[in-house]
């Protein structure tokens, strides 16, 4: 399938967008080792977390829709999983296969865990490492470096453990394998990366310490407490971008997560110039919630500086689409683990926006875009990589001519209904958006 993609005149309207995928693959997981009935409202919808949810079913974890995006786990507590018949399969989600690792470390049986073309590519010594300190059995391709992961599970020790990459996915693995230790595990981190497991084992009761960049977790069990979902931040920002970039626009995203370790992107948008308020409405289940209004903006160019990385890690892509548009030269530095993404995005970014006229070019960890250049619209590939299909998209908006996007479907990996959300507020645009 491709989609054609045809200029716009403005953005505007209210909009709100599908539960946090990061917290949701957490609410399932813990929901399914708490001790009793859990309610999960406004789940993500993306295929990811549909990835998490087989996942747990296959481990024998009864789940009942009550919508499309609610439903009701029950929790087995922690050593309630059976062994799985078959092989795990966590699709393209490296945050399934990470985080779940963790847990399956400690478990009494075998389990093998794998993915898709791009996940079975994906580095996975950085949880081998430390799970094998903790003293479980787990082993992958390549070296201990690739899945399909084995892991065979044991009595797990405590550790302390400093990350040599900043990752949420290596911290959870640990702390969720440090609920099945005989003593305290620590995790110490040099650059925070999103502390959605922190937050969401405190809701829960788990004996979490969290103090200037080390994270404590014991033994224990986890609460059964309903939880709602704020909207990811990681989706809406490409309206917000779309609303920046675009001439006449105004747009008001509604209950969205405002989580600080999310709001890199936000921050850097609004010291390129853009014109975006948030507008804190509260905290629900230890997460920080509320909206955004992002208007059209001038923006010049930035230096983005590696300590900002891990706070908008995933919104590289559509920040150097606002990068083309801005004055001036914006440099990104620090941003080498993009590379080992659902797609190198490093090199998908520069070479999708330099087919539609841009001026990227890759460093070892990052890149420099000069600007303002316009775009002309051109056919560009996703990769297969959904933050790149939905960053050319947004640059097709703004583009001279049409744009094609080919393998557009890969959105659905985070964002299913991106283009319906995307139609309904461009308004009358007639046919902006269109299947080849
Ligand atoms: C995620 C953490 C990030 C992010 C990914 C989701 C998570 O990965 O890129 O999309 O849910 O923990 P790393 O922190 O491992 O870089």
């Amino acid at each position: 399938m491709e989609k054609i993609i045809k200029p716009i005149f403005k953005i505007a309207g209210d909009v709100s967008v599908p539960g946090d995928k990061s917290i949701s693959h957490r609410a399932l997981m813990f929901g399914s080792i708490c001790n009793g009935e859990v309610s999960i409202a406004n789940l993500s919808i993306a295929e990811d977390c549909q990835s998490t949810l087989n996942c747990l079913r296959a481990l024998g974890v009864q789940i009942k829709n009550r919508s499309h995006d609610t439903l009701m786990i029950k929790g087995k507590g922690l050593f309630g999983f059976e062994e799985p018949t078959h092989l795990l399969d966590a699709g393209n989600s490296g945050t399934t296969i990470r985080l779940l690792s963790g847990l399956l470390a400690g478990q009494s049986f075998y389990s093998v865990i794998t993915g898709d073309t791009s996940l079975r590519s994906r580095p996975m010594k950085r949880i081998i490492d430390p799970l094998r300190l903790m003293g479980a059995s787990i082993f992958g391709r390549c070296g201990d470096t690739k899945p399909p992961l084995t892991i065979i599970g044991k009595t797990l020790k405590p550790i302390e453990y400093t990350l040599p990459v900043p990752s949420a996915q290596v911290k959870s693995a640990i702390l969720m394998a440090g609920l099945y230790t005989d003593g305290k595990t620590t995790v110490i981190e040099n650059a925070g990366s999103r502390d959605h497991t922190e937050r969401l084992m405190a809701y829960l009761g788990a004996k979490i310490e969290n103090g200037s960049g080390a994270i404590t977790i014991a033994r224990g069990e986890l609460a059964a407490k309903d939880i709602h979902i704020p909207g990811d931040i990681s989706s809406a920002i490409y309206f917000i971008v779309a609303a920046i970039l675009s001439r006449n626009s105004r747009l008001h995203v509604i209950d969205v997560g405002l989580n600080p370790t999310r709001m890199g992107a936000i921050d850097i948008l609004q010291e390129m110039g853009a014109d975006i308020t948030t507008t804190e409405k509260g905290l629900r289940c230890g997460e920080l919630y509320g909206d955004i209004r992002a208007c059209s903006s001038e923006l010049h160019g930035i230096n983005i500086a590696p300590r900002m990385i891990p706070s908008l890690i995933d919104e590289v892509p559509i920040l150097s689409l606002c990068a083309t548009q801005a004055s001036g030269t914006t440099s990104i530095e620090g941003a080498g683990e993009l590379r080992f993404k659902e797609s190198d995005r490093l090199k998908s970014a520069a070479n999708g926006l330099n087919r539609l006229g841009a001026d990227l070019t890759e460093t070892k960890d990052g890149l420099i875009v000069k600007g303002p250049t316009p775009l002309s619209g051109s056919r560009v590939n996703s990769n297969l990589d959904h933050r790149l299909a939905m960053t050319f998209a947004i640059a097709g908006l703004i583009a001279r001519n049409e744009t094609i996007i080919e393998d557009p479907e890969c959105i659905a990996i985070s964002f299913p209904n991106f283009f319906e959300k995307l139609q309904s507020l461009i308004g009358d645009t007639d046919g902006a958006i269109s299947n080849a």
